[in-house]
């Protein structure tokens, strides 16, 4: 069915000036950037959106990255949209990687690891409504 999925292009990717590099290895899979803006988060936007992870040992951390610069939030549309972000992205730990994936040929370390992508349609959801309100996105 054709989906729609949230992503990220965090800021180690953004100070590296590779957007468009990732923008583009996400349409070659398929995927159809059908909103986009360039986000500078505070910290208390990168602790509401990550609220899920708020007990790991890695959250403050994780916080502190995500406001340290900007970022480039996306709504992507496709056939299998959320399943096919997560194949292009590449496991979670660059070392883990596949080869070809975005984290694979671009991520630092598993914190600066230059995208994110929602895991299952209920967090795509909510993902979506956090960054973008419905006219925000135009297929
Ligand atoms: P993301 O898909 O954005 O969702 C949560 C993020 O937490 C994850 O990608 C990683 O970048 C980050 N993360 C996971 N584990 C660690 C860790 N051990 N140390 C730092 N960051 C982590």
């Amino acid at each position: 069915a054709i989906e729609r999925t949230f992503s990220m292009i965090k800021p180690d990717a953004t100070r590296r000036n590779i957007t468009g590099a990732i923008v583009k290895m996400l349409e070659e899979a398929g995927l159809k950037v059908v909103a986009s803006k360039r986000v500078w988060m505070s910290r208390r936007e990168a602790e509401g959106f990550y609220a899920v992870h708020k007990e790991r040992p890695f959250f403050n951390e994780l916080v502190e990255f995500m406001s340290s610069g900007p970022t480039v939030v996306q709504v992507l549309e496709g056939e299998n949209a959320i399943a096919k972000n997560r194949e292009v992205m590449g496991a979670t730990n660059p070392k883990d990687a596949a080869e070809g994936t975005i984290r694979k040929l671009h991520a630092l370390s598993i914190g600066e690891n230059s995208v994110h992508g929602s895991d299952a349609a209920e967090t795509a959801k909510v993902e979506i409504a956090y960054w973008f309100s419905e006219t925000e996105i135009v297929g």
